[in-house]
């Protein structure tokens, strides 16, 4: 499509796929790249033919990291007035579920934006770390906040204080990404599984992706009561009664998302 210059869109059924297409940056994230995301992930949102999305890269970066020309020069006064990065937070507010497809290297704020999906799946090659601590400065996208809520403490200290990179098999072994999959095979698998979830019940689908999200911000018990509670409001839609009847009749669901 002609109306985005750093990013390709593509549908797969009721999967939505954006591809950073960047190459010669290693897909650095600039403000315009990032701008481009948040237009398509929005309209992805809002589009009834979708339910589900894939971010993805190439094979040699996911993304590696904002764009650090885009730093040069900038003061603290530039950086503060303008809410630098502000804009990264927008992906926090999408609705549908968000499946990162990582080859290559996801390196700070490509790190960041993997990890503001809400599943990850990488390839066998794929390189993550923090490296920002090299360029004296600190992750910027909630690097310091999301690898330790994935990885506890001391392993996300190691990696943000040192700088150093990690494979995806690391990644996956501490339960940053869900699944490593051969090179060729990551968009591939996203989209099933993006297929998969989209060919479920999707009010159900939103309210498990929110009372997941909750996890990160309540506390057990008022996350608990949050879950209880969106649990018994599904019971207000037809396609509980549809699950639940096509179980008791050993038939298959035939959803209306209502
Ligand atoms: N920003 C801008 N340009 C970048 C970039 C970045 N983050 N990463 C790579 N590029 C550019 C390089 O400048 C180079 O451009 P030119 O050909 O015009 O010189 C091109 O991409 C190819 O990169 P390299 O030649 O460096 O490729 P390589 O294979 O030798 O090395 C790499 C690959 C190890 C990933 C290396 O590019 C690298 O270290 N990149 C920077 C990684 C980094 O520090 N990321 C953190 C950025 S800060 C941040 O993200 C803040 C935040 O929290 C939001």
């Amino acid at each position: 499509r002609k109306d985005y210059h750093d990013i390709l869109i593509e549908s797969h059924g009721k999967v939505g796929l954006i591809t950073l297409n960047r190459p010669k940056a290693l897909n650095a994230l600039s403000s315009h790249l990032f701008h481009e995301i948040n237009s398509a992930l929005e309209k992805y949102d809002e589009d009834p033919n979708i339910s589900t999305i894939v971010i993805t890269g190439n094979e040699r970066a996911f993304a590696a990291g904002a764009d650090i020309k885009e730093m040069v020069g900038k003061s603290f006064a530039d950086v503060y007035k303008t809410a630098f990065l502000g804009h990264w937070g927008k992906i926090n507010d999408i609705r549908k579920p968000v499946i990162a497809a990582v080859n290559g290297f996801a390196l700070g704020g490509g790190c960041e934006l993997a990890m503001s999906c809400d599943i990850i799946y990488a390839g066998e090659k794929a390189v993550f770390g923090q490296p920002e601590i090299k360029l004296g400065i600190i992750p910027g996208a909630g690097g310091t906040q999301r690898l330790v809520r994935a990885i506890g403490k001391s392993k996300a200290m190691e990696i943000v204080l040192s700088g150093r990179n990690f494979t995806a098999k690391e990644a996956e072994q501490w339960g940053l990404v869900s699944k490593v999959l051969p090179v060729d095979k990551v968009l591939d698998e996203a989209i099933k599984l993006g297929q998969e979830i989209a060919s479920l019940s999707q009010p159900s689908i939103q309210a498990a992706k929110e009372s997941i999200n909750r996890a990160f911000e309540l506390s057990l018990k008022e996350g608990c009561h949050f879950e209880r509670k969106l649990f018994y409001s599904l019971f207000a839609l037809k396609d509980k009664e549809e699950g639940i009847d096509a179980f008791v009749k050993k038939r298959d669901p035939k959803w209306t998302d209502e």
